[in-house]
């Protein structure tokens, strides 16, 4: 593996899957990475990739660097042969050229400005970092994809599901007060495509996610119909892609509580989170016997350890 951006980029995302398992067995490996450095890079807010891609980074026995380069650093300039005499200090080739020489290992998170389609599908930021650091980088959310969290899903449901038919995995569309990127559930329906579940994707008209991500996952508009017999509900609120970063409803009708959970084959709950309390998931549910979210936060660690890992190993 030379980056992690996408499942894409993994060979064999199911023998990810178990050597991240393994790991969680057996966390801590102080020899494995020991003087290694990772740069972990934010240009947005984070709590959970952050703390657990530097404990996993600790876990191997590595260093772990951070910097909020969104608060921090200086105003990064993205285009090419620009003369930069705007409020933009240093350019991304400069920036990410002397990232290369400190580090082994890149994780960058870049979100989407959900203003224009093409750009952030391009993922214009996360290739210059890849482009000009010249080292293994580990996408911590990018404009379309949260791998590492998606890596952590399957950790989850795999734990929870001993039977040996597919269980059913729904992914439903929930109301917020903000445009939020649709990287969660694009990352989530990539990584369930590759997994051995039946999955199913639920969202008001208008919310369709992009072909390249869903293309063939079944769609039904009605969220109880499609909750019907579900192991696995995954709640999240993403805006629109077809037209581009809108809100087109707040329908709290949407809002997972015990209602949906009743038409479910007592389906396990799941959020990335940060989640929004009794607008997203209602507090029954976050704090009853279904919710799964703080295990999946557990296994973010465990998911970024079996990644940096490999990316460590490839940087020798
Ligand atoms: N789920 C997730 O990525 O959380 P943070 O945004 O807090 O890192």
């Amino acid at each position: 593996m030379k980056n992690f951006t996408s499942v894409k980029d993994v060979k064999d995302p199911g023998g990810l899957v178990k050597r991240a398992l393994e790991i969680k067995t057996n966390p801590f490996t102080p020899d494995f990475a020991r003087g290694k450095r990772a740069g972990l890079i934010f240009l947005n807010p984070s709590l959970r990739t952050r703390l657990s891609s530097q404990v996993a980074v600790q876990n191997l026995g590595a260093e772990a660097i951070v910097l909020d380069i969104g608060k921090d650093g200086w105003a990064l300039e993205f285009e090419d042969g620009v003369k930069m005499n705007g409020n933009k200090a240093e350019h991304i080739k400069e920036a990410a050229g002397v990232m290369g020489q400190y580090f082994d290992v890149l994780g960058v998170r870049t979100f989407p400005e959900l203003k224009d389609r093409n750009t952030d599908y391009s993922e214009q930021l996360l290739n210059a970092f890849i482009r000009y650091s010249g080292l293994p980088v580990v996408s911590l959310e990018s404009a379309t994809r949260h791998p590492l969290q998606s890596l952590a899903d399957w950790m989850t449901i795999e734990e929870n599901w001993k039977k040996s038919e597919r269980p059913k995995v729904v992914i439903t569309w929930a109301p917020h007060v903000k445009a939020l990127p649709q990287a969660v559930p694009n990352s989530f329906v990539e990584w369930m495509r590759e997994a051995p579940v039946d999955l199913t994707i639920t969202h008001p008209e208008g919310y369709e996610l992009a072909e390249e991500f869903a293309g063939g996952v079944p769609v039904e508009y009605d969220q109880m119909k499609a909750l019907e017999g579900a192991d696995f509900v995954y709640v999240k609120n993403w805006s629109s892609y077809k037209q581009y970063g809108q809100i087109l409803s707040q329908d709290e009708s949407w809002s997972f509580g015990n209602e949906q959970l009743a038409v479910t084959n007592n389906a396990k709950v799941m959020h990335c989170l940060p989640v929004r309390r009794g607008l997203v998931i209602k507090d029954e549910i976050l704090d009853g016997p279904n919710a799964i979210h703080l295990q999946q936060a557990k296994n973010r660690v465990y998911s970024a350890q079996a990644v940096f890992a490999e990316l460590f190993t490839s940087s020798n």
